[in-house]
C-alpha cells in the first residue's frame, strides 16, 4: 500500500497541520485513545494543541493516552525521563485525566519485576482499553520508530531493546554527556504501532530526508522499521521541504 505524504513549508507549517487533525479528531471522538510521542519534532504539537485548548477549542477529559516509549533505568519523573517531556510539553496544560495517561512503566523494573512482565502489561492495558484509535510518529534518522531500531520485525510486541548507537548519539543532546543517554528503553512494538486505526507521522529537517523517503519508496524491510508502515491501510506522513526533499 502505498503512503499517502503531505508537505508543507516548514516545521511550524506542519506542526500546526498536524495539531490539526488532532483536533478535529477529538471533536469528532471526545474519548478516543491516542498514541504519542516524543523528540524534538512533536514539540510544536503539542505547543499548538495547548494554545487551542486554552482557547476553548477542545477539551482532552475523554481522552485517553499511549506514549511510544520510555528509557530504561532512570528514576520516575527524572527530568529526562519521556514522563517529564509529556508533563511538561503537555499533560500539566490541559484538562487530561492523569488517570487515563499511559507510559511503559519502565522506571518499576528491578530483581523481582522483569522488563518483560511491564511490557506486557503495557500490551495488556492497550488491548484492555480497545485500542488506540489514532497514533502520532516521528522518525528518527535510521528510520526508527518508537525505539524500534533497525532489525526490529514488522510484529514485534511492546518489550525491551537496545537503542541504536546513532540513537544515544543523537538523543546525546538532551543530556550532559553521551554516558548519561539510557542504553535500553521500552518500546511499543511496530506489531503494537501497526494496530494504531490511524497513523499519522511527522517529520521535518534534511537530516529525515533519507529515512523518510527509503520508508515511503524503498522495500518493507526491517532495515528501515518506518517501511513496515506501508503494510498499513490508513497512515499519512505529515512533511516539510527539507524532510520531503528525498521522496522520488
Ligand atoms: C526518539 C524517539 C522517537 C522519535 C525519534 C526522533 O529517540 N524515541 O519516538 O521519533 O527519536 O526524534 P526527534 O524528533 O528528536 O528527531
Amino acid at each position: 500500500m502505498a503512503i499517502l505524504y503531505t508537505v508543507l513549508d516548514d516545521h511550524e507549517l506542519a506542526s500546526r497541520h498536524v495539531a490539526g487533525l488532532m483536533v478535529s479528531t477529538i471533536n469528532r471522538h471526545p474519548s478516543c485513545t491516542l498514541g504519542l510521542a516524543t523528540g524534538s519534532t512533536p514539540m510544536s504539537v503539542y505547543e499548538n494543541l495547548c494554545r487551542r485548548y486554552q482557547a476553548g477549542e477542545l477539551s482532552f477529559q475523554g481522552i485517553t493516552t499511549f506514549n511510544l516509549d520510555e528509557y530504561v533505568a532512570l528514576p520516575e519523573g527524572h527530568p529526562q525521563s519521556y514522563l517529564a517531556y509529556m508533563r511538561e510539553n503537555f499533560f500539566d496544560h490541559v484538562d487530561l485525566d492523569e488517570s487515563k495517561t499511559h507510559l511503559p512503566a519502565a522506571h518499576q523494573i528491578n530483581e523481582n519485576v522483569s522488563a518483560t512482565v511491564i511490557s506486557d502489561r503495557y500490551e495488556n492495558e492497550i488491548e484492555n482499553l480497545g485500542g488506540i484509535d489514532w497514533q502520532l510518529l516521528g522518525i528518527g534518522v535510521n528510520g526508527h520508530i518508537g525505539f524500534n531500531e533497525p532489525g526490529a520485525t514488522i510484529d514485534s510486541p511492546t518489550r525491551l531493546v537496545d537503542l541504536a548507537a546513532s540513537t544515544i548519539e543523537a538523543n546525546s543532546r538532551f543530556f550532559e554527556t553521551v554516558g548519561q543517554v539510557p542504553k535500553q528503553a521500552i518500546t511499543m512494538g511496530i506489531g503494537t504501532i501497526l494496530k494504531a486505526r490511524k497513523i499519522v507521522l511527522l517529520a521535518t529537517g534534511a537530516a529525515k530526508a533519507e529515512a523518510v523517503a527509503s520508508a515511503i519508496n524503498g522495500p518493507v524491510t526491517s532495515d528501515n522499521p518506518a517501511s513496515f508502515l506501508q503494510t498499513h491501510s490508513d497512515v499519512l506522513f505529515v512533511l516539510d521541504r527539507e524532510a520531503a526533499s528525498a521522496i522520488a
